[in-house]
Order: structure tokens, then C-alpha cells, then sequence
């Protein structure tokens, strides 16, 4: 990445304009650092849980932040009872890490997640028609799925768009002359940032 992730450089907006510009690029490109997010949910009884997921849409001007899963996993049942998510990035070439606490919403066969579906590839839709579910018991190693015809609906009935909703972006820089931490708040007019000890 070639932004400059020095804080002492930006205002407020200039680095959450810089976060969005990141993000948005993260959205087109499976070989950007941000592609991936490691989405942490509560789980009553056992404490936090976490998996990689692929960042499919951000939206800055409603603060939202999309991915795509099965509605048969885990995180959909846990995300009914706490809708609580952190969102968390690094990319160690640019020593960034990025932090977001947001609140999820399932989107399950509604229009939202027709249009993702419509919009998705054929080998991601693949993974929606397997018959058991992600973190069912099975016997063996399961084949790959077949890749679905374009126009083949099956998947879709497990498909569902997870939107995060947030309002602030915490964002830490590792330096040799010293670590940088803020929590920029995009709610505030103008945005704003509170400077952290890293
Ligand atoms: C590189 C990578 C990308 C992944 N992308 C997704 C994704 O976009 N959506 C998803 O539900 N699971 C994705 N997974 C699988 C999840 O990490 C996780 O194993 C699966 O969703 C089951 O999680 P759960 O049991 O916590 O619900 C991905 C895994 C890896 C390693």
C-alpha cells in the first residue's frame, strides 16, 4: 500500500477518508490487505468467537460494511441472540491494524440479498448448495461442490448478506518513533478522533 498511515499527517477526515478509500479498494481486490475481516461474535455461553470472512461491500456514507454467508453457520444463530460484532483488520506491510465495533443484521432471502446473490460468482454461489451446512458433523471430507449454472437457483435459500452498522473506526500505526492510536468518530460534525496512548 502506498497511503501514508503516519497520523500526524492526516486531520480526522483526511484519515477516515483514507479508510474508506482503503476499504472501498479492499471490496474490488482479493489481493488487498483489507479483503479479509476476522468477525468476532458473543457467544453466551462460551465467551467471543471468530472467523475470516470476505469483505464484499462498504458503504461510508451509511457506515455500513457487508459480507456473505450461510444461514445454516453458527454466526447467524449467534448474531440473532447479540447483534454486537468487532470487525478487525492488519495489513503488516503498512503496520495497520483497523478496529470496528458494529451491529449486524441478517439479510435472508429479502431484496438485499437477491441483488447479492444475482451480483455474487458462480464458484462463490457453488458453496451455498452444499446439502450440510458449515460445522455440521460429517463422515468424510467432502468433495468440492459443482460449479452452479448462472441461472441455477439452489444456494440461495442458504445465502444471506451479514450488514455491519458503525459509527467509529479505532486505527493503530506501528512506528519506530513511536506507536500512533485514535478512535475517529464519524458521527460528529466535523468528524472527529480521540488520540490514545497505542
Ligand atoms: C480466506 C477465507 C475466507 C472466508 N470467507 C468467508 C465468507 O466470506 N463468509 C463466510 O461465512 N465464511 C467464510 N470463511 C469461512 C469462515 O472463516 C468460517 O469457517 C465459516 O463461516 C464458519 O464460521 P462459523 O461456524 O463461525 O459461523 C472464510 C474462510 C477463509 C479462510
Amino acid at each position: 500500500m502506498s497511503e501514508i498511515w503516519d497520523l500526524r499527517q492526516h486531520t480526522p477526515a483526511s484519515l477516515w477518508q483514507q479508510c474508506a478509500d482503503s476499504l472501498t479498494a479492499a471490496t474490488a481486490s482479493a489481493r488487498h490487505p483489507f479483503h479479509l475481516i476476522t468477525v468476532a461474535t458473543m457467544v453466551a455461553a462460551s465467551g467471543p468467537d471468530q472467523r475470516t470472512v470476505v469483505l464484499r461491500s462498504f458503504d461510508p456514507a451509511a457506515g455500513t460494511i457487508s459480507f456473505h454467508t450461510d444461514i445454516r453457520s453458527s454466526k447467524v444463530a449467534q448474531l440473532a441472540a447479540c447483534p454486537q460484532v468487532s470487525l478487525h483488520w492488519y495489513d503488516p506491510a503498512a503496520r495497520v491494524q483497523l478496529r470496528i465495533s458494529a451491529t449486524a443484521a441478517v439479510h435472508h432471502q429479502d431484496d438485499l440479498a437477491v441483488k447479492a446473490w444475482t451480483r455474487s460468482r458462480a464458484t462463490s454461489r457453488a458453496c451455498y448448495t452444499a446439502v450440510k451446512g458449515p460445522g455440521a458433523a460429517v463422515d468424510a471430507f467432502p468433495t468440492a461442490p459443482s460449479i452452479p449454472l448462472d441461472d441455477d437457483p439452489r444456494g440461495l435459500v442458504h445465502f444471506a448478506v451479514v450488514t455491519c452498522r458503525f459509527s467509529a473506526i479505532e486505527v493503530l500505526t506501528l512506528h519506530a518513533g513511536g506507536h500512533q492510536r485514535v478512535r475517529v468518530q464519524l458521527e460528529d460534525q466535523p468528524i472527529s478522533w480521540q488520540i490514545l496512548a497505542p
